[in-house]
């Protein structure tokens, strides 16, 4: 994705961490996902993120031919946001960056490295490439009886602004719509 920095930040919380010296390390390393990277993702990583989807049900199940899609210029531009550590990419969010109106339209962390913040890493990474770029929103959807995910964008300061009736199959389920404007 020529149009984005290939490495958003390689060194993570720093500024917090100079605030937080007294803190164990243990407690900082589950705060801000220490020694984590977030960065841009390309074609070579769509392995590793077709692993990560195959092991979150709940995420959206994209096919290969789907995320070779993501990095074509052909389609709309989407921006894909991966977390790595030293074994690898952990999680993923992708979003499709049309206009004013982004959207997230997955956004998966490693199941063994959930609950220590590397989605909202994700997410603060994403709004604030939006951000620069000029969006005034992020939307989602994502579906009614995904607690988890619903708590992680509430908290996130995402809105719920309404509901899509039997949106999804398989089963069949209402999608609940989030909003967070970009001020
Ligand atoms: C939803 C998901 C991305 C969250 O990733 P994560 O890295 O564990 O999230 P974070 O650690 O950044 O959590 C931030 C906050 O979200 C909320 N949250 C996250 N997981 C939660 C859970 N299982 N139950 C309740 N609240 C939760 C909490 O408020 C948490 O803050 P806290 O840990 O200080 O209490 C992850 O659970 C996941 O991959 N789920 C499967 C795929 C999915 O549902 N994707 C969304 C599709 S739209």
């Amino acid at each position: 994705m020529p149009r984005f920095s290939p490495v958003l930040r390689t060194r993570p919380g720093e500024a917090e961490l100079r605030s937080v010296d007294l803190i164990p390390t243990w407690l900082i390393a589950g705060a801000f996902a220490i020694g984590m990277i977030v960065r841009a993702a390309n074609p070579a990583d769509v392995p590793a993120l077709m692993a990560l989807q195959l092991e979150s049900p709940a995420a959206a199940q994209w096919s290969r031919a789907q995320y070779e899609a993501a990095f074509s210029h052909a389609g709309p531009q989407r921006v894909v946001l991966v977390i790595e550590d030293e074994h690898g990419a952990a999680g993923f969010v992708a979003a499709l960056a049309v206009n004013h109106e982004w959207e997230i339209e997955n956004l998966v962390i490693a199941f063994a490295s959930r609950r220590r913040g590397l989605a909202t890493r994700l997410v603060r990474e994403l709004v604030e490439t939006a951000q620069q770029e000029g969006a005034a929103m992020l939307l989602l959807e994502v579906r009614e009886s995904n607690r988890t995910a619903r708590a992680f964008y509430e908290k996130l300061q995402f809105t719920e602004i309404g509901r899509r009736p039997g949106y999804y199959h398989q089963p069949e389920e209402d999608a609940i719509l989030y909003r967070r404007e970009l001020k």
